[in-house]
């Protein structure tokens, strides 16, 4: 089988030679003797036109075929006789794979993305849909490619772990036991010793800690995998289960990280410009007709940094009126990293220096002795992107923070012990990965840019 893309992207060279395209009927136009497909196999957008006539055996199967229908062709490419298009595929023979009744729902016209998503399982067979997920899986690629090129370890961490990264207690469970008949221990608490791992276990919410392990022995390393967070809040950013890559760097600081994550950021969108570049245009045109513009901006201008006490200090002087009203030391809601990024920058800005007690255990406490060398990348029309930090490599510091934070100097012995033997100063980041497919596709919601969302309430196909 030959892939339409490949056809397209060096047609002339196809041109009186036979080949075999297998796809989904888009369109089907038919007369007495002839008659016109449009097949689409997923490698492009754009769909063959083919062209059959009574020659075929099968003539009025195929005749009859439904849009959703799946097919192969044998025939040659020749030049179009219409002017639609340079060429198209004179069939010599149609074998019908898979025939698609009327009741088949993606007939050509525009579906809403609400609607697709209740098909999850058919929506990659429309343009804006297959698109999106060749995009992200191309970025994909090119995260990979940054970190290869600058001799990084890719280390695949956990899924299932006892610790909390974040502190948060927003952690999905694993266990083994029957949840009708927990075991109590004396204390009353749920006994763990007849579970699979003997302690409570969770999916993992980020793969730092693990991480860190990795670059105080090999130095740069990465990890791009799975994350999962119990967080209930339902808004058009937040999914239970989503994709991370976490770098974490070693004999770095806070600076270096922030370097890091503007020249990743800047190689991943040039590479989807050059590498996805039909796709790329195809959003510009349907989704967001500033992407591309906006896009370009990015990667030719220095991204804005500001302390979190600057930020604060602009909020307060804002002449609007926020739902939450800013002061020092409360969290940045959506509405007010919007108006930094959108209002005042116009473009990605990294805000710095957060207080400590908004931030989590492990970030590298400041000389002020308020703030810690944190670091958020937000962008706009999203706003936070990345979350990172420089870590804390000091032990006595580390182990009084976990005291501060009532965590359990015993359940972090490993992550203390990478300050005990051999410290380093060391720094990371993690990149919510839907966060940017969202920003390099304009596509508004995150239960659009994964193939099968994970959300409230949704955990079907
Ligand atoms: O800011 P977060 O929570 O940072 C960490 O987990 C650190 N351990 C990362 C590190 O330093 N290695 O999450 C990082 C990013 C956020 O900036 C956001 O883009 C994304 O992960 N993210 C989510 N994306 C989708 N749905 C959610 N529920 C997300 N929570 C975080
Ligand atoms: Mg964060």
């Amino acid at each position: 089988y030959t892939k339409v893309k490949d056809i397209y992207s060096d047609y002339k060279n196809y041109l009186g030679k036979q080949v075999t395209v297998g796809g989904w009927v888009r369109t089907l136009r038919s007369g007495k003797n002839f008659g016109f497909i449009e097949l689409n196999d997923g490698s492009c957008f754009k769909s063959v036109q083919i062209v059959f006539d009574e020659s075929i055996s099968n003539f009025s199967e195929v005749s009859k075929l439904g849009v959703g229908a799946s097919v192969t062709v044998n025939g040659n490419v020749v030049v179009s006789e219409g002017n639609k298009q340079d060429f198209e595929i004179k069939a010599i023979e149609v074998t019908v794979d898979g025939i698609s009744p009327s009741d088949y729902q993606l007939q050509k016209k525009r579906h809403s993305f609400e609607f697709l998503r209740t098909i999850a399982h058919l929506r990659p067979r429309t343009n804006t849909f297959a698109a999106v997920f060749r995009v992200r899986s191309v970025a994909s690629f090119a995260i990979h490619k940054f970190f290869n090129e600058r001799n990084f370890v890719y280390v695949n961490t956990p899924i299932i772990t006892c610790s909390d990264c974040e502190g948060a207690g927003e952690m999905f469970k694993v266990t083994t036991m029957d949840l009708n008949n927990l075991p109590k221990s004396e204390d009353g608490k749920i006994d763990f010793k007849e579970d699979f791992f003997g302690k409570m276990a969770n999916l993992t919410v980020s793969g730092q800690l693990n991480a860190e392990t990795f670059a105080t022995a090999l130095r740069d390393v990465y990890t791009f995998g799975s994350t999962f967070r119990a967080e209930n809040s339902n808004t058009t950013r937040h999914a239970a289960e989503f994709w991370m890559m976490e770098p974490e760097i070693a004999f770095a600081d806070l600076k270096d990280d922030m370097k890091l994550a503007e020249d990743m950021l800047k190689y991943v969108i040039s590479y989807l410009l050059e590498n996805a570049k039909d796709e790329m245009e195809f959003f510009n045109k349907f989704i967001d007709t500033e992407l591309l513009s906006r896009l370009d901006n990015v990667i030719n201008s220095d991204f804005g940094c500001v302390t979190y006490t600057e930020a604060v200090d602009i909020l307060m002087k804002a002449d609007v009126k926020f739902d939450y009203p800013v002061k020092w030391g409360v969290e940045l809601q959506t509405e007010h990293e919007k108006y930094l990024t959108e209002k005042v920058f116009k473009k990605p800005v990294f805000v710095t220096d957060y207080p400590k007690e908004i931030k989590a255990f492990y970030m590298r406490r400041n000389d002020d002795g308020k703030t810690v060398a944190a670091m958020d990348l937000l962008v706009p029309g999203i706003g936070e992107i990345i979350g990172g930090s420089q870590r804390e490599e000091r032990l006595d510091v580390l182990e009084k923070v976990l005291d501060e934070f009532s965590l359990k100097k015993e359940d972090y012995w490993w992550y203390l012990d990478l300050r005990r033997y051999g410290s380093v100063k060391h720094a990371g980041f993690g990149l919510g990965f839907e966060r940017l497919i969202m920003y390099v596709t304009g596509i508004g919601n995150i239960r659009d840019v994964i193939p099968f969302p994970r959300t409230v309430n949704n955990a079907e196909f």
